[in-house]
């Protein structure tokens, strides 16, 4: 009911969202990944289907169910979630990247297992693209909030990044309250300044998060 409910404040509006963590291939049966549930994303696509948006979420993988009203596409690798983002983002006309994309690739990954012996095993990691800066620097770029996760100096690095990927709105959480966790505390960064959501379920920090992108959002897209 409460789902309902919600104001239709993003009508009409496509919404592009990425989420859960990405899995970086070593070996066939072993891969590099983040710590990520994919809940924080989740709860924003159904946040942003509530608000009257249409949601395609890009997804790495996560033991979630599909958010109702979500077009889901599963992704495994950053390259793979960064070719599913560039198929869509010309349909956006916002983009929200909640996944942790994970930094590095492994240069050569094995076809086969590799077996256990008693010496060092050195893996070369390549970085890998940045989607969502590769999406600010577009000519016609969706509206774009960020996420940042951070384990310390949280508001100084988080505007920062913000800063540093354009971003009208960057969403700043400490890694130790979000991961895995049913809730989440927040703060919203934007060129007016801080927004702190306090303690909450993450369908209400969610709820917030669509409040806040329309209020920013016609001033920024004419
Ligand atoms: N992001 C992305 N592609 C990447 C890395 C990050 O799209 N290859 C997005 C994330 O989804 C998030 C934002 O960029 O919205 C910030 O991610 P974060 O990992 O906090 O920042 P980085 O720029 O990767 O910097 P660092 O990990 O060094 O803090
Ligand atoms: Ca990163």
């Amino acid at each position: 009911l409460e789902a309902s409910l919600q104001p239709k404040l993003l009508l009409g509006k496509r919404v592009l969202i990425t989420a859960g963590p990405t899995f970086e291939r070593i070996d066939a049966v072993r891969g590099i990944t983040n710590t990520s549930s994919g809940k924080m994303g989740y709860a924003i696509a159904k946040a942003a289907y509530e608000a009257g948006a249409d949601v395609v979420l890009v997804s790495g993988e996560t033991a979630l169910p599909t958010p109702i009203g979500s077009r889901r596409i599963n992704v495994q690798s950053a390259q793979q979630m960064q070719q599913a983002v560039n198929a869509e983002v010309d349909q956006a006309d916002i983009f929200i990247g909640v996944a942790a994309v994970a930094d590095y690739y492994v240069l050569n990954p094995s076809e086969q297992k590799i077996k256990k012996d008693a010496h060092i095993l050195t893996l070369e990691l390549a970085p890998n693209p940045d989607i969502l800066a590769g999406i600010t620097a577009r000519p016609n770029a969706p509206f774009c909030v960020g996420f940042a996760a951070e384990s310390e100096n949280l508001l100084e690095y988080a505007e920062a990044k913000r800063l540093r990927k354009k971003l009208p709105l960057l969403v700043a959480n400490l890694v130790q309250t979000a991961m895995g966790a049913d809730h989440n505390e927040v703060i919203l960064l934007d060129d007016h300044g801080e927004t702190r959501l306090h303690s909450a379920p993450k369908i209400d920090i969610a709820r917030k998060l669509m409040a806040h992108i329309a209020r920013l959002y016609p001033s920024i897209q004419q």
